[in-house]
């Protein structure tokens, strides 16, 4: 029998390539890079099933390219790059993969309050570059960790763990979020966004980017915060207003800025990469061996759903299914 046709849009872990082509007629990106729009368009034009990353932009010209197109699987947990109005007014199912990369998302943020508050990065370079010339009273003091406030914006699964982890560093938590509580599960106070930015010392930003939460941390929010705050971003990059950001970093309104995502990936606003007192990473948040592999088993889980006729696990829009 002729198996169905999936178009993967860059070469994902062996275990999850391996697990796809057990029910499917694989295609993938044979390059090393982001395809264009055009590229993906042909691919998707015959393909049944479209596996596509965060960095592809899935928009209305490729959603409907396919008459044929059965189900849309996004290699990560934000789903801002499918236009997803299209997706469901065309009955297409959209997936993403939540839960496998909470833990290692939450570990990453952790490493850049690590870093930022502690100055590693700087540190590691002064060493590399001959400067160590003695242990000294003042040398590279970065900000206590342990004992401060911890501010959570955004307490869905990731948010939570990072507060979590915060136990053993006896922090007090202060979470936003409109839809749930998280007082069940860890020792937290709720209040609202000014109240956190105003209290916090570190506050790390977990909600997902869409209209309402584009520019959230804007210049006049960035201001509320202390001084001696670091802002630590892992969730998606216009959530802050960046060039904002670099004012802030530049000018003092807060001490550090630890960063995993981009306004404008992989692009940085000018500037950043000046900005000694920001921490910066490449989009890393899941990126662990275990995490990767266990993000494309789910992955190949919803697309073998999907071609069977029946609700993936991972569904976005489960509203087609009504
Ligand atoms: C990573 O940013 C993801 O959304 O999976
Ligand atoms: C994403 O997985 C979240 O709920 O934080």
């Amino acid at each position: 029998m002729l198996k169905p046709k999936i178009f993967v849009t860059r070469l994902l872990p062996k275990p999850a390539m391996n697990k796809l082509e057990e029910t499917f007629d694989v295609q993938v990106n044979p390059y090393d890079r982001v395809l264009t729009k055009e590229e993906i368009i042909k691919e998707t034009k015959w393909c049944d099933i479209l596996l596509c990353l965060l960095s592809d932009t899935i928009d209305k010209d490729i959603i409907t390219c396919n008459p044929n197109l059965k189900g849309i699987v996004n290699y990560a947990v934000g789903y801002n790059n499918v236009d997803i109005q299209t997706a469901t007014s065309l009955n297409i199912p959209v997936t993403n993969t939540p839960g496998v990369l909470t833990a290692a998302t939450a570990d990453l943020a952790w490493s850049l309050i690590f870093s930022v508050a502690r100055r590693t990065p700087e540190s590691d370079i002064y060493m590399r570059t001959g400067n160590f010339t003695g242990w000294a009273p003042m040398l590279l003091l970065g900000g206590d960790i342990t004992g401060k406030t911890l501010g959570i914006v955004g307490a869905g699964r990731i948010g939570t763990a990072i507060a979590k982890r915060s136990i053993g560093f006896d922090m007090k938590v202060l979470y936003v979020d409109k839809n749930r509580t998280i007082e069940s599960e860890i020792k937290a106070e709720q209040v609202e966004l000014e109240e956190l930015l105003k209290r916090a010392d570190f506050v790390s930003i977990h909600v997902p980017l869409n209209s309402e939460t584009k520019h959230l941390i804007s210049e006049k929010k960035l201001k509320l915060m202390k001084q001696s705050a670091y802002l630590i971003n892992t969730s998606r990059g216009p959530v802050v207003d960046e060039k904002a950001l670099v004012k802030a970093l530049n000018e003092g309104w807060i001490t550090g800025a630890g960063l995993d995502v981009y306004e404008n990936e992989p692009e940085m606003v000018e500037g950043l990469k000046d900005c000694k007192n920001a921490v910066l990473l490449p989009h890393l948040g899941s990126a662990t061996n275990e995490t990767r592999t266990n993000m494309g088993l789910i992955c190949a889980d919803n697309a073998k759903v999907i071609w069977k006729g029946e609700q993936p696990p991972q569904i976005v829009n489960p509203e087609i299914y009504k």
